[in-house]
């Protein structure tokens, strides 16, 4: 039977937990070829195992997206290895705790906007070569509430997640009659390391798991969403 995603490859960060873990695993389920970027050894092999098992492939790519010195040398590994890009799919994030911002030090405020706001938009940039050589392909930055309630405590976290749905309509708008396509999703709360971390005062076990919002992510991946340009997405109006 053919997979949906058979002959695309995908660039997933935080592929080596969480959602991006779940992401990752149901594009190798669908055929998909996944280069997979965490920081985590370990936890990308378990990724790689899993994606193999389900019948994908798997380059696991062990890499700190707030190292913005070396993104150069991963285009280099990648540009004569890699075909073409048919997705990016921004996962990776972190988080300590909420903060109000009068007590937020300004190491953990510019660490939030490094990982959340200029790594998804540099590892783009490096990576639109790649992405050009696709027939089509789909930019998926990941947000959260955020990019449309005002919460309180989320310091440089919530303004980059908010920041996120301008930066879609930006890439968009300069690319206006490309095959590639920019949008934000967000995927609602969800059980993760993250979220335990972010609202130590729910039970995870009130939330889904990470691996019921990786349909929306694959859709929006599909050929099926190439009318989505621009737009702030939510996983629920997606699946
Ligand atoms: N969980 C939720 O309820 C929720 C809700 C809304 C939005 N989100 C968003 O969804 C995304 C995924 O979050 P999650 O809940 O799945 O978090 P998670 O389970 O904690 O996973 C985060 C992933 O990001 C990677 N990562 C963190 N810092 C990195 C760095 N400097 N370089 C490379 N990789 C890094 C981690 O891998 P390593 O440790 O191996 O580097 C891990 O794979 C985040 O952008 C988050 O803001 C989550």
């Amino acid at each position: 039977m053919s997979k949906c995603f058979e002959h695309k490859i995908i660039m997933v960060t935080g592929a080596s937990d969480g959602i991006g873990q779940q992401v990752a695993a149901a594009l190798g389920e669908q055929g998909a070829s996944v280069i997979a970027l965490g920081r985590n050894e370990d936890a990308l092999g378990v990724t790689q195992k899993r994606i193999e098992e389900l019948g994908g492939r798997c380059l696991c790519i062990p890499f700190d997206l707030t190292n913005f010195d070396d993104y150069g040398k991963l285009f280099l590994a990648l540009k004569n290895q890699v075909p073409h890009l048919d997705g990016l799919v921004h996962c990776a994030g972190s988080l300590d705790r909420c903060t109000p911002m009068q007590y937020i030090k300004v190491d953990k405020f510019r660490d939030a906007l490094d990982i959340h706001l200029t790594a998804p938009n540099m590892l783009t940039q490096m990576m639109l070569p790649l992405l050009r050589r696709a027939e089509s392909a789909s930019i998926i930055f990941t947000t959260c509430d955020m990019v449309h309630d005002d919460q309180n405590n989320w310091h440089a976290y919530g303004f980059a997640k908010r920041a996120l749905a301008y930066v879609a309509a930006m890439w968009q708008g300069e690319h206006p009659d490309k095959p590639y396509r920019f949008n934000t999703l967000n995927p609602g709360r969800v059980r993760t390391e993250l979220f335990k971390r972010a609202y130590p005062g729910i039970l995870p076990s009130k939330v889904p798991l990470a691996e019921s919002v990786a349909p929306a992510y694959l859709k929006l991946l599909a050929d099926e969403s190439k009318g989505f340009r621009g737009q702030s997405l939510n996983a629920a109006d997606l699946m």
